[in-house]
């Protein structure tokens, strides 16, 4: 049985997930008007990788006696500079959802609910990850800079880095 106080917590954690898919879709949209196919597709991954890490801990709360709250959210900004300040965004907000997990292991910990600390874990696991793939990406964009060709040799790139990454997702 959870803790009101965690159970309070794990919700804050939906809505952060649930707002970074919704992030995530209005990039994808964003880039797909650009003509920027590969990272639209990239970025409709990641959207729909955020919407699974929101369910699943949906299912934890409701499994464990609390209940999982369905809220409105913040609406996500629709239009970007450029595209490396899109990845910049992307990155800084992943920082900040490792920020918001860390702080949510920390609870668990300090109520002693080694139950939803252990489930925390895959958490943990998944953002040093989600921070590795968007820090690669901004490296790989700082060496681009302003070179079109580089653009569209990125944006082929990184539509290979999403078939990758489903792979890794949904092993056959
Ligand atoms: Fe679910 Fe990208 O954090």
């Amino acid at each position: 049985m959870l803790s009101k106080n965690i159970e309070s917590a794990l919700n804050k954690q939906i809505r952060i997930e649930a707002e970074s898919s919704q992030t995530y879709l209005s990039m994808a949209c964003w880039a797909e008007v650009q003509g920027l196919e590969g990272i639209a597709q990239f970025m409709y991954t990641q959207s729909d990788e955020e919407r699974a890490h929101m369910l699943k801990l949906v299912k934890y709360v409701n499994e464990r006696g609390g209940h999982a709250q369905v809220t409105d959210l913040k609406a996500p900004k629709t239009t970007y500079s450029t595209f490396k300040e899109m990845f910049e965004e992307l990155y800084n907000h992943e920082l900040f959802v490792s920020q918001s997990i860390n702080e949510l292991v920390h609870i668990t910990f300090e109520e002693r609910d080694y139950a939803s600390h252990n489930f925390l874990q895959w958490y943990v696991s998944e953002q040093i990850e989600e921070e590795a793939t968007a820090k690669s990406i901004l490296d790989k964009i700082n060496l681009i800079g302003d070179d079109k060709g580089g653009l569209y040799l990125f944006d082929r790139d990184i539509q290979q880095l999403t078939v990758t990454s489903s792979i890794a997702i949904n092993p056959k």
